[in-house]
């Protein structure tokens, strides 16, 4: 009895779940989480191979799956996207907006100081994380609007909240993400139907791709200064693993946090509470 409780709370079976990124290290273990628990999942990723890849191991796990290549700085690239996925599995009840990244060059260091940063690499930055957030918003919520109900959930960041040192264009792109965040859910709200619901993760320190090159010495495999610092940070003493963003993503976009709009949920083994001493 109290098992069905709970588990009818956090239920998100049936519910069809767009994940943009969903090739890469994080959002595909929500792509194949979100399966397991009973979503239909659309992997949406630039690399149609590695959305190809996830959606498989869904399918071969039972899940119901589909992969489609987008690029979400581009708009008919989302559009068709965004048509595929409905022919595919339907109105989609839930967008997770995960496509984002940083990069070395926007990231000043001893070779790279920030005078010299390429405007290049932080248009690049501040594009993908935060047009590539408001686009297939843009698009998604449309038919949301429409339906009167839906779901958004945001990768913001902990650089949203203080900026990280010398991570300048990320840490502004994932402010914008946790401002729109806000944003969009008082406007979804108010406009359209406050069952149209937009929160954000802010996941903590997690070692992948994107940051390897800030928290791991390439020649020596040991952990940077950097990467020292950030575990000195953390309260909890460690890197999070991918799957510890399940649970608040399955609270969000599930019933579970019906009252639960515009906010940005940090999963950070306590970093941003910790005010260093
Ligand atoms: N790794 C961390 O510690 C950490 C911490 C906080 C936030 N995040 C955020 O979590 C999200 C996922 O990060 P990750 O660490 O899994 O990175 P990742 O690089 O493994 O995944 C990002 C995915 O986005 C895709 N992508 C890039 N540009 C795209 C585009 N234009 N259109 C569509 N897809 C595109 C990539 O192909 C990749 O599969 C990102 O938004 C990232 O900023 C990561």
């Amino acid at each position: 009895m109290a098992k069905d409780y709970v588990a009818q709370m956090f239920d998100v079976s049936g519910k069809v779940v767009a994940i943009t990124g969903g090739g890469g290290i994080l959002c595909s273990v929500m792509a194949e989480a979100l399966a397991k628990a009973g979503a239909a999942v659309a992997v949406l990723d630039l690399r149609q191979e590695a959305a190809a890849e996830v959606a498989k191991k869904i399918a071969s796990q039972g899940g119901r799956a589909v992969a489609v290549c987008v690029d979400v700085l581009d708009r008919q690239s989302i559009e068709d996207a965004c048509k595929q996925v409905v022919d595919a599995l339907g109105p989609v009840d839930v967008l997770v907006n995960g496509a984002g990244g940083n990069k070395k060059e926007a990231t000043t260091s001893p070779e790279l100081s920030f005078f010299d940063l390429p405007e290049s690499a932080i248009r690049w930055v501040f594009d993908l994380n935060c047009l590539g957030t408001i686009m297939p918003s843009q698009i998604f919520c449309r038919a949301m609007a429409e339906r009167g109900a839906g779901n958004v959930v945001n990768i913001s960041s902990m650089s949203a909240f203080h900026p990280l040192t010398k991570v300048l264009g990320y840490s502004g792109a994932k402010a914008a993400v946790s401002s729109f965040t806000e944003w969009l859910a008082v406007h979804m709200a108010q406009e359209y139907s406050p069952k149209i619901r937009v929160n954000a993760v802010a996941p903590g320190f997690f070692l992948t791709e994107q940051n390897r090159f800030l928290l791991v010495d390439e020649k020596t495999g040991q952990p940077t200064a950097r990467g020292k610092s950030i575990i000195d940070s953390t309260p909890m003493a460690r890197y999070g693993e991918p799957a510890e963003l399940l649970g608040a993503l399955l609270w969000l976009i599930s019933d579970a946090s019906s009252f639960v709009t515009g906010t940005v949920l940090a999963v950070d083994g306590g970093f941003n509470a910790f005010s260093g001493v």
